[in-house]
């Protein structure tokens, strides 16, 4: 059977606290590697991946997401006045098709979990991904695409998984594995957060998701029943119990941190040395860096 995915969830309602005071007024996703912003990696992604209706869950402050998603004529008009067709076309990727995109709010940041249940209502009955644009991939075929070519086989749930060093475990929801294919693992249980020791593996819950709408009933129990933050990953857990099946996809590709400082500016440098009009220079520079600070010590 063809399982098509056409939907996305990206939720971007999170406060952001640990780039302040730089998100006090700009949204984590509109932050630049390069001269993209981070939401723009995760809507090519989606797009290379067959998707067509982009739901973005917002809070207050966010207002720049949406006006980069706008068309800007002034701008466009400018451009095509002065012959600069490479710009234009760089915007062109930024312009959505009306209707293709939606915008709901998510009134207090009660986690992923809530976030994603925040948009049940533009889901129905239909299996949709999730993309956290903090989590940037670099990839050759991209991560999400890789995804959803291997739901054809598997249906369920699907999770992207990373192998992690144990003492990094604690920063992840981590796969107890059932069955591991290879590529693929079947999943058994998924712990939040665990102590190193309590890691049921190294295999690290990553940024981008497959869920059937099951999930978004289990969110629907589970934020009924609990008054702090609702995890997503205790509603896919949820799937496990009720004997459907949880898949961890490992992805080929290199996988950023963006929501962290340190992982932003290694991908800023690997973004940017991956570039053909900066790599000779940025290069260059970087060479002299790393020869300066060896010399200082
Ligand atoms: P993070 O855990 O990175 O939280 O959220 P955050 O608020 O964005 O950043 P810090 O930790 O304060 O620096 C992971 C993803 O889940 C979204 C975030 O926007 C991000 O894409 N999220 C998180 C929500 O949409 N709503 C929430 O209530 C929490």
């Amino acid at each position: 059977m063809k399982r098509e995915v056409t939907k996305a969830i990206f939720p971007v309602a999170g406060l952001g606290t640990r780039f302040l005071p730089a998100t006090k007024s700009v949204p984590k996703e509109i932050m630049t590697l390069v001269d993209r912003p981070l939401i723009q990696y995760a809507i090519d992604e989606a797009r290379a991946a067959g998707i067509k209706e982009f739901i973005f869950v917002t809070s207050r402050g966010k207002s720049a997401l949406e006006d980069y998603f706008d068309h800007a004529p002034e701008l466009e008009t400018s451009l095509r006045r002065k012959g600069k067709t490479d710009l234009l076309d760089a915007l062109e990727n930024t312009n959505m098709e009306s209707g293709a995109i939606a915008y709901i709010r998510q009134h207090k940041a009660l986690g992923l979990g809530h976030a994603v249940w925040c948009a049940r209502r533009l889901i129905a009955d239909e299996p949709f991904a999730v993309i956290l644009p903090d989590d940037v991939i670099a990839a050759e075929k991209p991560c999400l695409q890789q995804m959803v070519e291997a739901y054809q086989d598997t249906g369920g749930c699907m999770v992207a998984a990373m192998e992690v060093p144990p003492e990094k475990a604690s920063a992840y929801g981590v796969l107890d594995i059932k069955d591991d294919m290879g590529t693929m693992v079947s999943v058994k249980g998924m712990v939040e957060k665990p102590d190193a020791a309590d890691a049921p593996s190294n295999l690290a819950v990553i940024g981008r998701y497959i869920l059937t709408p099951k999930v978004l009933q289990n969110l629907n129990d589970i934020k009924s029943g609990s008054g702090g933050e609702v995890q997503l990953t205790d509603a896919i857990h949820q799937e496990l119990h009720q004997d459907r099946d949880v898949y961890g996809y490992r992805f080929r590709g290199q996988r950023f941190d963006c929501g962290s400082k340190a992982g932003f500016l290694q991908a800023t440098v690997a973004f940017g040395l991956s570039r053909p009009d900066l790599r000779d220079e940025f290069g260059q520079y970087l060479r002299e860096m790393m020869t300066l600070q060896s010399a200082a010590q």
